[in-house]
């Protein structure tokens, strides 16, 4: 059985559906611990209630980003993950720790990459009239939020929505898509290699998989 680290900083909702993905079978892994640079995330919580030890590392008492990565990949290692998983962490990597789980380290970001690396992505869609908005998952490299992309979900914009509807839409999609990648990388069909994703031994174009 394949072993998950979740890396989260706030409310966890994406931890959740990798949990439920785990607990049904639809990712045949499971979560072996979840690490939250804050300690009033709810994500603890449920990794708590899902009887899964939760740790919080507080920035404050590090001396700097390094003496942090450096904690918290100690932290990790201890449980010998295969994959790395970010989800919904909000604090920039050091190059040390993206090296340290090259090609084991995926991420989900809430637009269709490469639009809108950073914060405030939804608020940016709307202020830009887009009538296409979504999320990404890719694998986590030192270009923030640019490393290849994976699986892309996308969603309507409509002129009436709110920043927190386009949030829940987007969520939506993200619940669904980041188990069933979670589950190709733990089969062994999803590697990074020659700074690309590839899929069933074929590399994946920019966007990602494609259904159709
Ligand atoms: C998710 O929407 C995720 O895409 C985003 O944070 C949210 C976390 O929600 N991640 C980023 O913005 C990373 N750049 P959650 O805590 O409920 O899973």
């Amino acid at each position: 059985m394949k072993k998950l680290v979740v890396l989260i900083s706030g409310n966890g909702t994406n931890l959740q559906s990798i949990l439920d993905a785990c607990a049904s079978g639809r990712i045949h892994g499971s979560v072996a611990a979840v690490f939250s640079n804050k300690a009033s995330a709810y994500g603890l919580v449920r990794a708590q209630e899902a009887g899964i030890p939760g740790h919080s590392l507080a920035a404050s008492a590090f001396a700097d980003r390094e003496a942090f990565d450096q904690q918290l990949i100690a932290g990790i290692d201890a449980y010998a993950p295969d994959v790395v998983v970010l989800a919904g962490y909000m604090r920039i990597l050091s190059s040390a720790f993206v090296a340290h789980y090259h090609d084991r380290l995926l991420n989900i970001h809430p637009s269709l990459l490469p639009k809108y690396p950073g914060l405030h992505t939804h608020r940016q869609a709307l202020e830009n009239g887009d009538v296409e908005h979504g999320t990404s998952v890719h694998f986590v490299t030192d270009e923030l939020d640019g490393g290849p992309v994976i699986l892309q979900a996308k969603v309507p914009v409509f002129a009436e929505d709110s920043e927190e509807i386009i949030t829940e839409r987007v969520q939506h999609q993200e619940h669904a898509i980041y188990p069933l990648v979670i589950n190709w990388f733990v089969e062994g069909r999803l590697t990074m290699r020659e700074g690309k994703a590839w899929l069933d031994g074929k590399p994946l174009p920019p966007q990602g998989y494609a259904h159709d």
